[in-house]
């Protein structure tokens, strides 16, 4: 089986530019190349639902000069990608605090989000100010209010319930998660939504990542036996 939902850290971008005596910002920007051939070759694959982790919560701790470029560089991804998304169908959401973002990121976001609402050929999901734990404390924080107007009872807390107050609540769980430079942590990704997720760690920094790359990581899925729990004979039992 194909992953549906593949989560990818990209990760390793500084050390990237860092290795050839380059400014970090140039790691950036190839690691903006990647993300470009990565997006191209899920469609291509079939994946239907790609998300990206593009900026954590934390990350706002670097230096501004590096934040203020990582900023600008989503506003002229979203800006040069979109008639490409639009061409293949693929429909671009966001997750994450984005009250906290810059206007023009706001901006680019909302509209690309609007322009490509109609496609329904991939989902691609950017993690921009995202962490997990914060998500949580939010879904929480919507729950509890639920509950002291009378909407929420105790007995009505449900699995389903607390996912759908994530941010991710239309989202299916991570199938696939890889990780690229060769740190082996998820960075406070996704931890509820990737908690059954296959994970995938490549040494390869972000900017060297190729198509090829994700072909590989989804061959390795496809040659793992998920068990949820139960017995490999009972899963190779199991109808498809
Ligand atoms: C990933 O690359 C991009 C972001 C976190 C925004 P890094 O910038 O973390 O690269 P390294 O880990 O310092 O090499
Ligand atoms: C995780 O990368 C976040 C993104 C890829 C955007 P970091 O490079 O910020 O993660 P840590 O802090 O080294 O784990
Ligand atoms: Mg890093």
């Amino acid at each position: 089986m194909q992953p549906r939902h593949v989560a990818m850290i990209m990760d390793g971008n500084g050390r990237w530019a860092e290795a050839q005596g380059l400014p970090r910002t140039r790691g950036h920007v190839e690691g903006a190349e990647a993300v470009r051939r990565v997006v191209r070759r899920a469609r291509q694959r079939g994946v239907q639902w790609l998300t990206l982790f593009a900026f954590s919560s934390q990350n706002w701790g670097r230096p501004s000069d590096e934040v203020g470029d990582l900023m600008q560089l989503l506003v002229d991804f979203l800006r040069d990608e979109r008639q490409e998304m639009l061409d293949n169908g693929i429909r671009l959401t966001a997750i994450g605090e984005r009250e906290f973002l810059p206007l023009p990121v706001r901006e680019a976001l909302a509209s690309t989000e609007a322009a490509t609402a109609h496609c329904t050929d991939m989902r691609l999901v950017l993690a921009v100010s995202y962490d997990g734990r914060r998500d949580m404390v939010r879904a929480v924080k919507r729950l509890t209010q639920l509950a002291s107007q009378g909407l929420l009872l105790p007995a009505d807390v449900s699995e389903r319930q607390i996912m759908s107050a994530l941010s991710t609540a239309d989202m299916p769980d991570v199938d696939l998660l890889v990780r690229t430079s060769g740190e082996l942590r998820l960075s406070g990704f996704l931890p509820l939504e990737a908690c059954y997720a296959e994970l995938y760690f490549a040494d390869k920094l972000w900017p060297e990542f190729t198509g090829e790359d994700l072909d590989a990581a989804m061959a390795t899925y496809t040659a793992r036996q998920r068990r949820f729990g139960l017995t490999g004979a009972q899963v190779a039992a199991a109808p498809a």
